[in-house]
């Protein structure tokens, strides 16, 4: 198969859907793979290193369009991509349908398979590309907690650790899934007192045995909360209702009850954010204060990190990726159950119930798609 690696041209996008060690994967399975110039240099990849790993270099996005059958990405294309996708294409990317009608039509018109990252699901529910960026956004979530923290950048003036003599300070991590067990455990790590909230208690049970002793596990209810925040220096929060906005953990009057400088980070903020004063922000400007608190509400963690996070994307997406080229889409999706989760968008058809009722579109079973369509 050829495979296509254009630029991210999204605002601020870093990462590349490929690296050189992926390159040299397909290459041994007996595929060409067509990557745009600089497409890696926001994660510190070379045009050089690519083609050391056996890909070809084109110079412009429409020419990485044009050649490819399966386009790998990581950010759903943006308008000026939409006349480039040809029908019968296969893009393999994060689409987040649910949340742009625009992208949806678009996508319906073009005739190309669209294959989301984000539903891409295990039999035991997990999102397993959705994963790593929660596993960089909660370990980040701290680094960017402490520093805001610091009195010049608006917070108490307080160290996460403390020192000897010196109490550390208190973290509070709202949800225990992926991101708050990584926020979890840095903020341990730094040697503060960490309390996590969750509304499951056999996650808490299974957290309280795996944390270390600093690290207390307390269940979420409003009453918990509103006493724990008085003393709370720094709020991560992490918590995710499949499909639905993130429940407003954390009210406007909750706020007066906290010490002025404390830090909230809002790390759900791609669902709406679980702080009811909050909203979404950039890495240019990813802070503001309401009633002395300050709030960071970036919904593109990752990106700041691009190295980290296109490796930890593709470590995951690969084997996927590896697979459709392997087997074609349709006998891929057959055989595997996770993958075929993830088609959304097929040939002019919605054939993934979330995005149908989303915006109210005819829903075509998955099954039907894969029997009926003769393009592999
Ligand atoms: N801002 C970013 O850049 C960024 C990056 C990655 C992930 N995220 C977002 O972070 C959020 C968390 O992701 P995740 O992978 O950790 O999800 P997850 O499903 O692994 O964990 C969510 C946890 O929240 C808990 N929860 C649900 N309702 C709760 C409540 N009322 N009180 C306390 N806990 C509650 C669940 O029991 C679960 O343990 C998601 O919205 C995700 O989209 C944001």
């Amino acid at each position: 198969m050829i495979i296509g690696v254009p630029k991210e041209i999204k605002n601020n996008e870093n990462r590349v859907a490929l690296t050189p060690a992926g390159v040299a994967e397909f290459k041994k399975s007996g595929h060409d793979v067509y990557v745009q110039a600089t497409a890696g240099l926001g994660s510190g990849i070379t045009d050089a290193e690519y083609v050391h790993a056996g890909a070809t270099i084109l110079p412009t996005i429409e020419d990485v369009y044009e050649i490819a059958e399966m386009i790998v990405k990581v950010k759903e294309p943006i308008a000026s991509e939409y006349a480039l996708i040809k029908p019968n294409q296969l893009l393999f990317t994060y689409f987040h349908f649910a949340s742009s009608q625009e992208l949806t039509h678009a996508m319906l018109e073009s005739g190309a398979i669209c294959l989301a990252y984000e539903t891409v699901e295990k039999t035991d529910r997990s999102l397993p590309l959705l994963v790593p960026m929660s596993e960089v956004a909660g370990r980040m979530a701290v680094q960017e907690g402490a520093k805001y923290l610091e009195k010049p950048m608006g917070g108490r003036g307080i160290l996460l650790g403390g020192v000897a003599g010196v109490k550390p300070a208190n973290v509070l991590v709202l949800g225990g899934g992926i991101v708050g067990t990584q926020s979890a455990k840095m903020a341990a790590g730094l040697g503060a007192n960490v309390t996590i909230v969750d509304i499951s208690l056999p996650r808490l049970r299974y957290l309280e045995d795996i944390m270390p002793a600093n690290v207390d596990t307390v269940i979420s209810n409003e009453y918990n909360i509103r006493q724990l925040v008085q003393t709370t220096d720094l709020i991560i929060g992490g918590v995710l209702i499949p499909g639905a906005k993130a429940p407003s953990l954390i009210t406007r009057d909750m706020l007066s009850l906290m010490r002025p400088g404390t830090v909230m980070v809002d790390v759900a903020i791609d669902q709406g954010g679980c702080f009811e004063t909050s909203h979404a922000t950039t890495h240019e400007n990813p802070t503001f204060v309401v009633e002395g608190i300050v709030h960071y509400c970036v919904a593109n963690m990752p990106g700041a990190v691009p190295y980290t996070s296109t490796l930890a994307l593709t470590n995951a997406t690969l084997p996927y990726a590896i697979q459709l080229a392997n087997k074609g889409w349709k006998k891929a999706c057959r055989e595997n159950e996770e993958l075929k989760k993830g088609l959304n968008v097929v040939q002019g058809k919605t054939v993934y119930k979330g995005v149908a009722d989303a915006w109210e579109l005819p829903l075509t079973p998955v099954d039907d798609v894969l029997g009926k369509v003769i393009v592999a």
